[in-house]
């Protein structure tokens, strides 16, 4: 059975796909780019192999496009937009089609790769650089936190990046972005000073709050809508070490509950500590019909168990790696990559405000009644993880309000290993969350925020920010892109339009 989304979806792939291939020959267009800009790999050769292969889901890995561009710096980029947009009228694009991926870690099929067309490869442009005063990093768009940590840990400095190696700059810090330290500063895309953009017309720009106070704000959700992030320019954060790491406990009732009135008072706002930030974790595993509860804490200070985190330290744990470490260490420790096995992964988001210890054990109870459809699926692993939201600062698009402490961000995440069981997975991901997210707005609890980099393709986090973000994240595409350039060309990932 197909699922209600996958018809449109199947049918709008049929029709791009007809009218790609009828219209646009993919093999001249990479050949005259092969020549005109270099950095041109293709099906077979090794620098193809490794940009496919490093896609995290295999929904990802199973797209072949055309050949892959690797630029290497934003003059190719700009190489690249000047040779394949001829900039006619509005809509009426008919060059080739290209995906665009930094780190690879957007797991919906299309989120960030094509099939037959040509996927930008940022992952050359890495290079790091720290600013004389070491007050400001400048990152490639094409590096990867993990790689970025051990950089700077060594000058005690950190930035606002992932917490699992492989993760991006480029998708991340256009998206959102939760790291170590958003309980205090907001989501990684509200403290970027500068973004550095290859936009429309191929012309390269600096993006900041002084020179186009709009599209700064724009890019700040806006995702791929605007052009291709070169580089970004973020504050750096004085860092003295980390506690942290993780807890594994028994499943069981007593635990649960302890779980859920931890976690209630975790984000409880007369608890509010900014320094810490955390996860916890239901589990479901497939062979072995296992269930286990999981929690991971962060502490971006030096200190050995913080009280805030006492409610989840006192409950027995059959495994315990808290310990004073570092950023690299906690990031190496999480696990970055699919269990053996299972090599697709559906995501679904959504966000509610703190409630009781009692509203925790019944979103806990629906997701545990929801295992029982899916518990047959080869290698399914599914997990509920449930996380404090940034405290967000209001300086982005993402139509939040400012400082609100008490808002979580739920991501149902299901990692499996046959295609053939995408429609069955989704039907039953969904089963759970349409019922839990019932139950926050029975408790009117619900945010109807959805996280653009956890949601899936079925989701519509660009309007979720709201009536008035989404315009205006229109009317600033209008502007910048005149001919709606990343609308068409750049199919692949959250648009705001239509
Ligand atoms: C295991 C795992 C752990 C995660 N942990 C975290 C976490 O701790 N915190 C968090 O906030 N998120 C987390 N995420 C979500 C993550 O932020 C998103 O997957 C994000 O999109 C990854 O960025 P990327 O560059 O790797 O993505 P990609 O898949 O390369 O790209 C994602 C989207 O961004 C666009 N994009 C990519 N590069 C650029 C660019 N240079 N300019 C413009 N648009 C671009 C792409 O076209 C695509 O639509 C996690 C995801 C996974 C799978
Ligand atoms: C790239 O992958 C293809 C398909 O798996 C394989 O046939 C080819 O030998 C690989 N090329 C290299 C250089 O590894
Ligand atoms: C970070 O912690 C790891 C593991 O404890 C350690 O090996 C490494 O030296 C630390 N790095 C720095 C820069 O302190
Ligand atoms: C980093 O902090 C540690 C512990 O406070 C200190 O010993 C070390 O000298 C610091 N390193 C730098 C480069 O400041």
């Amino acid at each position: 059975m197909l699922s209600s989304h996958s018809v449109p979806f199947l049918i709008a792939s049929f029709v791009l796909a007809t009218s790609a291939t009828s219209v646009v020959d993919i093999a001249s267009y990479c050949k005259l780019l092969a020549s005109k800009v270099g950095h041109v790999s293709y099906p077979g050769s090794s620098t193809y192999n490794d940009s496919i292969s490093s896609y995290y889901s295999g929904q990802e890995r199973q797209l072949h496009p055309g050949c892959v561009f690797s630029p290497t710096c934003a003059e190719d980029v700009s190489r690249f937009i000047k040779l394949i947009n001829p900039g006619h009228g509005y809509g009426s694009y008919r060059g080739p089609q290209f995906a665009l991926r930094s780190g690879g870690h957007m797991i919906w099929t299309g989120a960030a790769n094509i099939q037959g067309g040509i996927t930008v490869d940022m992952g050359s442009m890495n290079s790091l650089q720290l600013s004389e005063d070491r007050k400001i990093v400048s990152l490639g768009s094409g590096g990867i936190w993990s790689e970025i940590y051990p950089v700077l840990d060594k000058y005690n400095l950190t930035v606002m990046g992932g917490r699992v190696p492989g993760i991006g700059v480029g998708g991340f810090s256009t998206g959102g972005g939760i790291s170590y330290l958003s309980r205090r500063q907001g989501w990684a895309c509200e403290n970027i000073y500068n973004y550095q953009l290859v936009d429309a017309t191929g012309q390269i720009l600096e993006v900041n709050e002084r020179s186009y106070p709009d599209l700064w704000l724009a890019l700040k959700g806006g995702s791929n809508n605007y052009g291709i992030v070169t580089r970004i320019e973020a504050p750096t954060w004085e860092i003295e070490g980390m506690w942290g790491g993780g807890l594994a406990f028994n499943y069981t009732p007593e635990i649960l509950a302890a779980n859920a009135k931890a976690f209630s008072s975790f984000m409880d706002p007369k608890n509010f500590d900014d320094s810490a930030d955390m996860g916890m974790a239901l589990v479901f595993q497939n062979p072995g019909q296992v269930y286990a509860v999981g929690g991971d804490l962060y502490y971006i200070k030096p200190v050995v168990n913080p009280p805030i985190y006492r409610p989840f330290t006192a409950i027995p744990s059959i495994a315990n790696t808290l310990r004073l470490t570092n950023v690299t260490s906690l990031v190496t420790e999480a696990s970055g990559s699919l269990p053996p096995g299972a090599s697709r992964a559906i995501d679904l988001v959504f966000s509610f405000r703190n409630g009781d210890a009692d509203f925790y054990s019944d979103l806990f109870k629906i997701w545990e009644d929801g295992t029982e459809a899916l518990a047959h699926i080869e290698n399914l692993q599914l997990v509920l993880l449930i996380q404090p939201q940034p405290v967000s600062t209001g300086k982005s698009s993402l139509g939040l309000p400012a400082g609100e402490t008490d808002f979580v961000v739920t991501v149902l995440t299901a990692a499996y290993a046959n295609a053939a069981d995408d429609d069955t997975v989704q039907k039953g991901m969904e089963d759970i969350v349409v019922k839990q997210e019932d139950l926050c707005r029975q408790k009117g609890l619900y945010i109807p925020y959805q996280y653009l980099n956890y949601a899936d393709r079925s989701q519509d986090p660009i309007a979720s920010y709201g009536k008035a973000e989404k315009a205006r994240l229109q009317a600033v595409s209008k502007k910048y892109d005149l001919n709606g350039f990343f609308q068409s060309a750049l199919p692949g990932g959250f648009k705001v339009f239509p």
